[in-house]
């Protein structure tokens, strides 16, 4: 596991800016020969193999197919029955194929709602408990942080929110007393398995399309802009760390107040393995700690140990042992 500060970071090199290769349907990227349906029937059979579930690739089936035609390409096998048999043969080409199927999409203050819930109910309760019971900070775990997006919003909602609030329709933050009041600092540690994504974290420098839901006055304050490139100040760097680290294999250390878990493990994993990573996530939850997850997922069936928080969707409360 390697442990990076944000702030530690050199400051974002604005020359290497990516230009977006333009759109091609998928047979024409490379060489070989690969329709959706072949492909589709592909992952139907290889995600369950790696504890993987359908469902969730289905609407993201064409990111994930054009990666596994450009590795067959580099192989240089004829096509998918060819790339089967490779997998039969190389159990190391498992891994590969794993590392093909991550999805990387994210955006500062994605679901809005989700983020809403958590400025103005979740902060205060988490800060209510954690006041009670005399600790001196409030700890965070993004789980599949991507580019730290997820990690940096509730940072800058922190620290923007230390006195004030955003309150829907606002342009920009509104008194907020319990927080105000509160003089904890916010530690997060945000976690991925992908070194380039941790990279793109650390250097903390973003397109608009990132940045276009966070409310205005957020980002006015939270980025400097340069040309196309949106940059965050230092301030919210601090008390960042990111980790490498595969969610299905090792945990964050410590004890945390909220985790946020979206968009991944209840998403892209097998029930039973969404199970046992949510029972493993639960342990390093606080009592009254928080559980946020994508807008779009559930809990698995069976689930124990967490009811819903509020009246919104995607936030949960660990349940307190009686
Ligand atoms: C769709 S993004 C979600 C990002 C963010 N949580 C959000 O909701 O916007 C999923 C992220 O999980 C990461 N990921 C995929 N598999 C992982 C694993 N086994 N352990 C940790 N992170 C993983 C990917 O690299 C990617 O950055």
């Amino acid at each position: 596991m390697t442990a990076v500060n944000a702030r530690a970071l050199p400051r974002p090199v604005l020359s290497t800016v990516l230009i977006a290769q333009p759109r091609r349907p998928l047979p024409q990227i490379v060489g070989i020969d690969v329709t959706d349906k072949e492909c589709t029937e592909f992952l139907q059979w290889g995600l369950p193999r790696l504890r993987l579930a359908w469902p969730g690739f289905r609407r993201v089936r064409k990111q994930v197919c054009k990666r596994v035609a450009r590795r067959i390409d580099e192989l240089e096998l004829s096509g998918l029955a060819a790339y089967r048999t490779r997998l039969g043969q190389s159990p190391g080409e498992w891994k590969v194929l794993d590392g093909l199927c991550r999805i990387t999409i994210s955006r500062f203050y994605r679901d809005r709602g989700v983020f809403d819930a958590i400025s103005t109910q979740v902060l205060p309760s988490i800060v209510r408990c954690a006041v009670e019971r005399g600790d001196e900070e409030i700890r965070c775990w993004s789980v599949g942080c991507g580019s730290g997006e997820e990690a940096y919003t509730v940072q800058i909602m922190w620290k923007l929110s230390l006195g004030t609030s955003f309150s829907p329709g606002a342009r920009g933050p509104q008194p907020f007393p319990p927080v105000a009041r509160c003089k904890l600092p916010l530690r997060v540690t945000a976690s991925d398995v992908d070194g380039h994504m941790l990279e793109r974290a650390s250097r903390g420098c973003y397109p608009k399309s990132s940045v276009k839901d966070l409310p205005v006055l957020w980002l006015e304050s939270a980025f400097s802009r340069y040309g196309d490139q949106y940059v965050l100040g230092e301030t919210f760097r601090e008390n960042v760390t990111f980790i490498k680290q595969d969610i299905r294999h090792a945990l964050a250390e410590g004890s945390f107040h909220i985790i946020l878990c979206r968009n991944l493990v209840f998403t892209y994993f097998d029930e039973e393995l969404q199970m046992e990573i949510l029972n493993k996530i639960l342990c390093r939850l606080l009592p009254d700690g928080i559980l946020a997850v994508g807008i779009h997922e559930s809990l698995p069936q069976g689930a124990s140990g967490l009811s819903p928080f509020g009246s919104g969707p995607a936030i949960y409360k660990k349940d307190v042992l009686q």
